[in-house]
């Protein structure tokens, strides 16, 4: 079967698959502190449901799978649908984001279940400052559940850190000087303008930082393996890389190659836009697997070129935990 291609000639061979809109975390820039609002769980996509779609999408050419929330690990029995994942053909990357709270209890089965790379959101060093950016004091067990990752063997593990300033902008060479000292590649992540959390989220623009940190470490530019929209600057000898995540100040629409799927099975076309599909009603109406590859078909056909962040901050009233990035 033919391969996904969008309007604009790019491939789409990465699926981010929110497994829950819920999180135990209030991160400012994702999630209004009192947000209550989330979907049914009938609503949600079972795993056979979830399996059959990424079965048909590797059909289309799908060749890595992310798993997001919310918290993916609060999605129960998550290590059994990774490994339903990592078992469909054609899949060679599957990998998962999370906030680290419950990792402690769960990296030795993820790995077991072949994710094969871990992103951990991380936005501060400090306890105090977790409890104020990320909502809840979880700083203790954030830690545990990277310690507990590193010793299942994830390599390397991505610590995620937006950017923020006034709330953390005074701590990047901190962090840069944490995961080199731990062997983790860091990303610095600029905000984006989803739907309102209400708290005072001020954006940073990493172009400068970039430049800053290129100097003081000594970096060149590198790749890293990855789907992802990181460019990153590494030591010559490879042992530190540090990616940066810069939709606002330069952004990478043009090599997008990824959908996003939520938990109540509707496809995003595009992070920034509303152009989606809904394919649970396809699920549970009985289409055949033919219609539901068609309509992934004409969902792709309608992939919007780029985001609007900058243009139309106020654009998007969905909070980012409903795809999870
Ligand atoms: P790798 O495969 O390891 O490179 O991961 P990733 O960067 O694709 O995933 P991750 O979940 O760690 O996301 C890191 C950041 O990139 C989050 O802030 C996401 O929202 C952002 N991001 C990922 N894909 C897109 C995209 O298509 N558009 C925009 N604007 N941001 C994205
Ligand atoms: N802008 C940029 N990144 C965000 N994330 C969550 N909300 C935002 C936002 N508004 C990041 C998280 C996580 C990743 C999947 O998305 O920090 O690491
Ligand atoms: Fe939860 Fe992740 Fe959103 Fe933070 S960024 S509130 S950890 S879903």
């Amino acid at each position: 079967m033919s391969e996904l291609i969008d309007p604009f000639g790019r491939r789409i061979e990465y699926l981010r698959i929110s497994v829950t809109d819920r999180c135990d975390l209030r991160c400012k820039y994702c999630i209004p502190e009192g947000f209550t609002d989330f979907e049914e769980p009938e609503h949600w996509l079972s795993f056979d449901e979830i399996a059959r779609l990424v079965r048909l999408f590797a059909q289309l050419g799908l060749k890595r799978v992310r798993l997001t929330g919310g918290e993916p690990l609060l999605r129960r029995n998550i290590a059994d649908l990774a490994g339903r994942i990592a078992a469909v053909p054609g899949i060679e990357d599957l990998s998962l984001s999370t906030n680290a709270t419950q990792l402690e209890k769960h990296a030795v089965a993820l790995k077991a279940a072949g994710v094969t790379r871990l992103n951990v959101s991380l936005d501060s060093l400090r306890p105090e400052r977790i409890a104020r950016i990320n909502g809840r004091p979880a700083y203790d067990r954030i830690m545990a559940g990277i310690a507990a990752a590193k010793a299942a063997g994830f390599a390397p593990i991505k610590i995620n850190m937006v950017a923020l300033e006034g709330d953390n902008d005074d701590e990047i060479d901190a962090m840069v000087e944490w995961c080199m000292a731990q062997g983790f590649v860091l990303r610095l992540i600029e905000n984006m303008p989803m739907g309102d959390t209400g708290r005072n989220v001020r954006y940073l623009d990493l172009q400068p930082v970039k430049e800053q940190i290129r100097r003081r470490f000594d970096l060149v530019e590198t790749v890293l393996p990855g789907g992802g929209p990181a460019r990153y600057l590494g030591t010559p000898d490879g042992r530190f890389t540090v990616g940066f995540i810069t939709p606002i100040s330069q952004h990478f629409c043009a090599t997008c190659n990824r959908v996003r799927l939520t938990v109540d099975g509707v496809l995003h076309l595009c992070l920034g836009q509303e152009d989606r599909f809904e394919l649970r009603p396809l699920l549970r109406g009985g289409a055949t697997d033919a219609e539901i590859v068609e309509a992934i078909r004409a969902a792709i056909a309608r992939k919007p070129e780029r985001h609007e962040f900058r243009e139309q901050p106020q654009k998007l009233v969905r909070f980012m935990s409903m795809t999870g990035g």
